[in-house]
């Protein structure tokens, strides 16, 4: 197990009081029988997977943009957090954490140096007037736990974290976002590019003669920038689905900016959805690193293979190294390239292989 979550169980067994620990991207994997008596724990995360395994664990977890106000104020003797990637969800989570801490309450800030851990311990330090303790745990590393004292300095710059904005005017939409979104102010370029491929996409649609092109599901929707975009293309039933509570709501409030009727569901790779669409629409989440990442990349192709009934078709857009196309085939009988700018390339998917425990 990862070295900073071996020092927070260290951490809550050396507590004997209310413990929160806030939970965001980085991947947990625990055991409750790692943490002793887990009833004084509460878990709270922005993430439906993460929710989800907690919940599975029999652990108490909240989920929500990570809205501390539902938590008992003043009230946990220890907070925990591994720092997320983004400034202002940190300095939110650190603002709030000073607002659920006791007085002499423990808040545990972990995180690499990379990550710019040290200076969100200096700042942390400041506003809460804490008593401060410094740890490096490994080459890059660095755990502090920080005891709150209550100072009158004024609260981190969390970029309001709580407000949706209007980021952008876009082909006539108001695009509204907030922080704690993928690339929450500014339309993807990757995304922008798989519009421009619609028109084709369209065309080589394979529905039979009485099915009208009429729904259409993103698969990881973020704000709701593809989706708002999809009526000019004539659909008329719009889902969205995303695994980040931040993404549910800005999404919603675009939909609703735009007055157009669709459902935003709160879901990890679209599990639980039932319903069947004609198109899927997917920005995927792994086109950032070098590699497919082995199990998200599948999740998405066979999410996106459930979703579509018999004669649809999916649009990705992935980044043009990315090998998506082999992972793919083992899903759909048809994987074409639509368009591929040497930045992006834009992945046409058709015709569903049976699953293999259909075949
Ligand atoms: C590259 S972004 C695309 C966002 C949006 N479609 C756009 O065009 O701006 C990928 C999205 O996938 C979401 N995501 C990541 N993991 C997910 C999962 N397990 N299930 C559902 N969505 C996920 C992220 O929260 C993010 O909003």
């Amino acid at each position: 197990m990862n070295l900073i979550y071996q020092e927070f169980i260290q951490a809550v067994k050396a507590c004997s009081g209310p413990v929160l620990w806030v939970v965001d991207e980085h991947a947990l994997h625990l055991t409750p029988s790692q943490l002793g008596d887990t009833s004084r724990i509460t878990f709270i995360t922005n993430r439906v997977d993460q929710m989800n395994s907690l919940t599975e664990d029999g652990l108490t977890c909240h989920y929500s943009d990570f809205e501390f106000d539902a938590l008992p104020q003043s009230g946990f003797d220890l907070v925990l957090y591994r720092v997320s990637k983004e400034k202002a969800i940190v300095h939110h989570v650190i603002n709030q954490a000073a607002q659920v801490l006791k007085p002499n309450g423990k808040l545990v800030l972990a995180g690499g140096k990379n990550e710019g851990i040290k200076t969100y311990v200096d700042k942390a330090t400041k506003y809460l007037n804490a008593e401060k303790h410094i740890e490096k745990i490994s080459k890059d590393d660095w755990i502090a736990e920080l005891k709150n004292q209550h100072s009158d300095e004024p609260s981190l710059d969390d970029k309001n974290y709580r407000e949706l904005i209007e980021i952008n005017q876009q082909n006539g939409l108001s695009l509204i976002s907030k922080p704690g979104v993928f690339g929450w102010n500014k339309v993807d370029q990757g995304s922008a590019y798989l519009i421009e491929q619609m028109p084709e996409f369209m065309k080589r649609l394979n529905l039979s003669k009485d099915q009208v092109t009429q729904s259409v599901i993103d698969l990881g929707c973020g704000y709701g920038y593809l989706l708002s975009s999809m009526p000019q293309f004539g659909f008329k039933t719009l889902v969205g689905t995303d695994n980040n509570a931040a993404a549910i709501t800005a999404a919603k409030a675009t939909l609703a900016a735009n007055d157009l009727e669709g459902e935003i569901i709160a879901a990890n790779c679209a599990e639980g959805i039932d319903q069947k669409f004609d198109v899927v629409v997917c920005n995927p989440p792994f086109h950032q690193g070098f590699s497919v990442e082995g199990e998200l990349t599948d999740r998405f192709l066979a999410s996106a293979r459930r979703l579509l009934v018999s004669g649809g078709a999916a649009i990705f857009v992935v980044n043009a190294f990315i090998p998506i196309e082999s992972k793919a085939k083992h899903y759909f009988k048809k994987v074409d390239e639509l368009a591929n700018n040497k930045k992006f390339k834009v992945i046409r998917l058709a015709g569903k292989k049976p699953y293999q425990a259909e075949l």
